[in-house]
């Protein structure tokens, strides 16, 4: 099985955290979002480790929320020691009603409006990450009326290409993200940034991408913004203790996908950062990092229940299932890879080559295309895995589908963590 915490039980179905998947389905209906929260604790805290052992003590990881936003990650989150970015009031609103701190919250986002600017101000966030000039302009002005001396990172691009996926790619210089040092913006920037009395500058953020397995990338953004760092510093008079390297590291989807080592990726990292502040004369003490996909994608399985298997003579096997690009639009966006199992025939041979279409009136509604599992019936309860990551928190009411639940499972017991909507649920703002 591609994950530790997948096997096959003596009915031959699979199981999730010793869970049997067949019966979560029958239980819960599908499709049903399946997460392994004692794999997301595992996963929080070699983050939190690994960070505190090469980047210092005060370095941590903020959880992307992007990658998996409802009420029930952030008590597990702030429980593992960790902060959270957020790029929108909506996911500092969950955090909030979660009862996550605020001073823990780092606000991100492209454009933030100035009524997001006053929300995040008002509600104490304790970090803004600055995208751009406007930003810059309206959070110093919103602060200034609050009477805030609000704490920030300013968002710049390296200019790295991680050999990623082009839809996310957002690293390089051509991006609608931050602001480029290539192009000498970055140092215009910085010098606005420097004149406003309400905002005080405490370092630089960078994500190069995601989905990367290489380290060439990460090593490499972390001496540019070192040396962009002294380059402040002896130009500008800025001085910054602070480095937030965004996210960005690769998991497993399919068996071509390596197994995450981030212990070695981060030791690598910080020695090249180390390096980079000696060459530099430049002092880091905290480094941030903004795993997402990384610490919810692996402990996350959909499970959907077979409608038909339909052969295309000469062509192709479809199966469909009861979910589809509503509640994993992954496919549908960038062509992303899945593993698919036959969760109720777990242990017979996946020889039977299909392609995993959904229930939308869509011609690209699929999940996975030329995947072999074994040959399913209407009616068998289909896995897709890893799936923790983007996917609900990318999900849609499209052709009026509602969004599944999420069941977290956690020591062989399961619970209820987001109840499926229901069609009240949908048509609740319609007047
Ligand atoms: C600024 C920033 N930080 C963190 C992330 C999380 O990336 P990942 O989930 O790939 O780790 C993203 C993803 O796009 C991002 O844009």
């Amino acid at each position: 099985m591609l994950h530790d915490n997948l096997n096959i039980n003596s009915d031959s179905h699979l199981a999730i955290g010793g869970v049997d998947s067949v019966e979560l389905a029958r239980e819960y209906g599908t499709p049903l979002y399946v997460l392994d929260e004692d794999v997301i604790r595992e996963r929080c805290r070699t983050y939190v480790a690994e960070i505190k052992k090469h980047f210092g003590e005060d370095s941590k990881p903020l959880f992307a929320s992007k990658a998996l936003c409802f009420k029930g990650i952030y008590p597990i989150i702030e429980s593992e020691g960790l902060c959270v970015d957020a790029v929108s009031p909506g996911e500092i609103y969950t955090a909030l009603a979660a009862g996550f701190p605020a001073e823990k919250i780092f606000f991100h986002g492209t454009n933030k409006t100035d009524s997001d600017i006053e929300y995040g101000v008002k509600n104490g966030v304790g970090y803004f990450i600055i995208d751009n000039f406007n930003e810059l302009e309206s959070l110093n002005r919103i602060a200034g009326e609050q009477g805030v001396i609000q704490k920030a990172l300013l968002r710049l691009t390296c200019g790295l290409d991680p050999h990623t996926l082009e839809a996310i790619n957002t690293g390089r210089v051509d991006s609608q993200f931050g602001v480029p040092i290539d192009t000498g913006q970055a140092d215009e920037f910085v010098k606005a940034a420097m004149e406003c009395a309400n905002i005080r500058i405490e370092g630089f953020h960078s994500h190069a991408g995601s989905q990367i397995f290489e380290s060439d990338s990460f090593n490499l953004q972390a001496e540019i913004l070192v040396s962009y760092a002294a380059k402040a510093r002896d130009e500008f008079g800025l001085e910054i203790n602070t480095l937030n390297i965004g996210g960005g590291f690769g998991v497993r989807y399919t068996e071509k996908d390596p197994a995450p080592e981030i212990g070695a990726r981060i030791e690598e990292i910080a020695t090249h950062l180390k390096a980079a502040c000696e060459k530099n004369g430049v002092s880091i003490n905290r480094v941030f990092m903004e795993p997402g996909r990384s610490i919810v994608a692996e402990a996350g399985t959909t499970l959907y229940e077979t409608g038909g298997v339909k052969e295309v003579r000469g062509y192709r096997n479809y199966v469909t299932v009861d979910g589809g690009m509503t509640d994993n639009p992954r496919f549908a966006l960038y062509g992303a890879e899945y593993t698919v199992v036959n969760a109720s025939r777990a242990s017979e041979p996946a020889d039977y080559e299909c392609t995993v279409a959904g229930r939308c009136c869509e011609s690209g509604d699929r999940i996975a295309e030329w995947v072999k599992i074994a040959k399913p019936e209407r009616g068998d309860i289909i896995a897709v895995l890893s799936t923790g990551a983007y996917n609900y928190s990318m999900s849609s009411n499209y052709n009026r589908i509602p969004k599944p639940a999420i069941v977290m499972v956690s020591g062989g017991k399961t619970r209820l963590a987001v109840k499926r909507q229901s069609f009240e649920d949908m048509m609740r703002n319609e007047l």
